[in-house]
């Protein structure tokens, strides 16, 4: 049997997995995300499906990684013994992959530029419309973002080149904690803004009026796509983690840490964006506006503005990394391409796509199909279908597919765990999470 590289420790695995859930998803896309679907109500139904659904979700990926070995498309074939349906689960996540990677690297590229606006003092007694008006200047830039964005992926694909122990978990063990310490911060400055509490009432008060088959189904999207599930990257880092590692501990941790970092995010942006008068529902711009004029109020504001936003940078690569990594793992094993080709190869792919996904965020917006651009059809592509139709299948497999001996031997670490509760999580795999995730999934069809 061939060597296949672990990461190192325990702690590795929980940095890197959180690296991989840990970026645009939480500090971007969520503060979007609810503020377009009522604030509190969307924070609620969020927690819990990160909690019900979310986290055994993981699990299944962390068990069909670790019992195969091998990246999502060979996992299937690998336990299933032969090919089944099962394998286009793989072969969906690897799609979902290349997709999410395409819109992903286009806000990963802003936040390369903001960091070098950052750098550059480009805010410094900058008003709200200004701060605005240099946001729309530069997505509408011809050709800054998009090299900002293939900049990004040649960086991932530098990484990723160095494999898994070496690259990978080494820079999340370094990198993540000081994130969170810097998100800290952020909030007790926001907090102290005038008008904030407004902010926190929009967060924290939830109008139960307001949870719809729509905000469900965006919880749904937005769970998956910032626990990085539903798609294989957990079933590929999966494949690397140590057969004595207690996986149920490690994917606890991970949803503990990914959904604080959302909070987190949310309590610097929104008591903001109240007290500068930007309204929750802005969309692209409510990050990379509202931030900068947080730092502007700051003592000590240029030093922060840049810290962050390299931070930032760094939470985006740990996350496109393993967007990387799935597909690099997939050509490597099941098409005997090197490790290097294959991160090239796969970051070309990812850069065609990509560029017009930065293209059509420009505010003429070139690019849209039915008034869509690019970009929202990617993120929704995957976010609402693929990712939840590839959860579907996982927790299926898992709960139904594979023998049940062999699930409860890798929950309990062949039988040296207490298996107690992991019998009960084996029933929500089983029982809560398909129904659940089917429910929200043909609700949404239907509409
Ligand atoms: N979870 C990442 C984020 O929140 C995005 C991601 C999705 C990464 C899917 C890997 C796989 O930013």
């Amino acid at each position: 049997m061939k060597q296949r590289e672990n990461f190192g420790s325990k702690l590795g695995i929980i940095m890197a997995t959180a690296g991989s859930a840990l970026g645009l998803g939480n500090i971007y896309r969520f503060p979007v995300e609810a503020g377009n679907n009522g604030g509190g109500a969307f924070l609620i139904v969020y927690i819990a499906v990160a909690l019900l659904i979310g986290t055994p979700l993981m699990i299944s990926e962390f068990i069909i990684g670790r019992r195969s070995r091998s990246n999502p498309i060979g996992a299937f074939r690998t336990i299933a013994g032969r090919r089944t349906p099962f394998t286009l689960v793989g072969w969906g996540g690897v799609l979902s992959a290349f997709l999410i990677l395409a819109f992903y690297t286009t806000v990963a590229g802003w936040t390369l530029g903001y960091l070098g606006k950052s750098l550059l003092n480009h805010f410094d007694g900058q008003d709200l419309p200004q701060i605005q008006a240099q946001f729309t200047a530069f997505v509408d830039h011809p050709w800054l973002p998009i090299a900002c964005q293939l900049a990004f992926l040649a960086m991932t694909a530098f990484v990723v080149l160095r494999g898994v122990a070496k690259g990978i978990e080494r820079w999340s063990k370094i990198l993540m904690p000081l994130l969170l310490v810097i998100m800290l911060v952020l909030c007790i400055k926001s907090l102290t803004l005038p008008g904030a509490s407004e902010g926190m009432r929009f967060l924290f008060h939830p109008d139960f009026s307001k949870i719809t088959g729509k905000v469900l189904i965006s919880a749904l999207g937005q769970s998956f796509f910032s626990l990085s599930i539903g798609m294989g990257a957990l079933i590929t880092y999966g494949s690397y983690i140590a057969k004595n590692d207690n996986m149920v501990s490690s994917a606890v941790s991970v949803v503990f840490a990914d959904t604080l970092v959302a909070v987190l995010a949310g309590i610097v942006i929104f008591p903001a964006a109240f007290s500068f008068g930007i309204k929750p529902e802005a969309g692209a711009s409510l990050a990379f506006t509202t931030l900068p004029m947080v730092f502007q109020q700051m003592h000590g504001g240029y030093l922060f503005c840049l810290l962050f936003f390299l931070l930032l940078v760094i939470a985006t690569l740990t996350s496109t990394i393993s967007l990387l990594e799935v597909i690099v793992a997939a050509l490597t094993e099941e098409f005997h391409l090197t490790r290097g080709k294959a991160a090239w190869l796969g970051a070309a792919v990812t850069a065609v796509i990509g560029i017009l996904a930065t293209i059509s965020m420009r505010s003429s917006n070139p690019l849209s199909i039915g008034g869509t651009s690019v970009f929202d059809i990617l993120d929704h592509a995957t976010a609402l279908y693929l990712m939840p139709l590839g959860g579907l299948f996982i927790v299926l497999f898992v709960g139904w597919y594979m023998k049940k001996t062999d699930t409860m031997a890798e929950l309990t670490n062949e039988g040296t765990l207490r298996s107690g509760i992991r019998k009960a999580i084996l029933l929500v795999i089983r029982y809560l999470c398909p129904l659940a995730i089917a429910v929200i999934f043909i609700s949404q069809l239907i509409k």
